[in-house]
């Protein structure tokens, strides 16, 4: 199994489940409530530390109450906090989140009001110590430098773009795989993911991820690839993004076949999808 660093934040998610999403302006009871850390990079470690990786984080923690929920929930999964950067001052990031249990859609309201971790305390961390490196695509300004230092170090590495960042398509070059969300590739102007890869012509495999549609990928020779999902009752879709990803790195490192690679993540992904919380098993 390899060891894995991941790059990104965790957060404290106020999960409320609906009986449906409520319109505006509207007062409705929530069937039941959750109060579990989240955030992508950390989702992704948990479920990797699952698969049995050795895994560590690298984000920002700050020096508050609500940061005991990250520690003790990254402690019982074995991920090693070494990494983190732990600031006196700062609030952990809060998610808000209706989850609809007739379309198992999750909804999330994001506050955030805390540094990025920064290329200084990347910097001090020994790369040697890790066979796979998997960054969220959020900072720029300190992501191309990590992706520089990452890749002169000669580590895999992957990235997740899933929002529209300034600046970030210029990385795209760096990173050995791109993890590709539907809400940027529609930003790009795409409902059709095969229309996107083939613009995009990458020179490392590309993963775009599609909901029920399933996924699809690219290989380094634009060859495309499509995973459909399986049929499920879609329970809990929290983080299922987080988890394909995590699935993606796992049967890379297991050095898979891109057609294995894609089917493994969305098995892994819609099997999260049909239960509460990130368990695989
Ligand atoms: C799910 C998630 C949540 C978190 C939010 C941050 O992918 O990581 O756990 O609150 O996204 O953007």
């Amino acid at each position: 199994m390899a060891r894995i660093l991941a790059v990104g934040i965790a957060t404290v998610d106020i999960v409320n489940t609906l009986a449906s999403y409520p319109p505006e302006d509207a007062e409705v009871r929530v069937l039941a409530q959750r109060r579990v850390r989240g955030g992508n990079a950390t989702n992704t470690l948990v479920i990797l530390s699952q698969l049995g990786h050795t895994c560590s984080w690298a984000g920002v923690l700050p020096r508050e109450p609500d940061s005991q929920i990250v520690t003790e929930d990254l402690e019982r999964h074995q991920v090693d906090l070494a990494p983190v950067h732990r600031p006196l001052a700062g609030k952990l990031p809060t998610s808000y989140i209706a989850l609809s249990t007739d379309t198992g859609s999750r909804t999330i309201m994001h506050y955030r009001d805390l540094p990025e971790y920064d290329f200084p305390s990347f910097d001090q961390l020994h790369l040697d110590d890790y066979d796979w490196i998997h960054f969220e695509g959020r900072h720029v300004a300190a992501l191309g430098p990590m992706l520089k230092k990452v890749r002169q170090a000669g580590i895999p590495c992957s990235v997740e773009v899933e929002k529209p960042r300034e600046g970030i398509e210029a990385l795209f070059g760096l990173p050995d795989v791109l993890l590709f969300s539907r809400s940027y590739v529609q930003h790009c102007g795409h409902e059709h993911p095969p229309d996107f890869l083939r613009l995009l012509s990458p020179s490392r495999p590309a993963f775009v991820t599609w909901g029920e549609a399933g996924a699809w990928c690219a290989s380094s020779q634009n060859e495309i690839l499509h995973q459909p999902a399986p049929r499920i009752t879609v329970v809990d879709s929290l983080g299922a993004g987080d988890v394909f990803n995590a699935g993606v790195i796992h049967a890379m490192t297991q050095e898979l076949p891109l057609k294995g690679v894609l089917a493994h993540a969305v098995h892994l992904a819609s099997g999260k999808c049909a239960r509460q919380g990130l368990w695989i098993a």
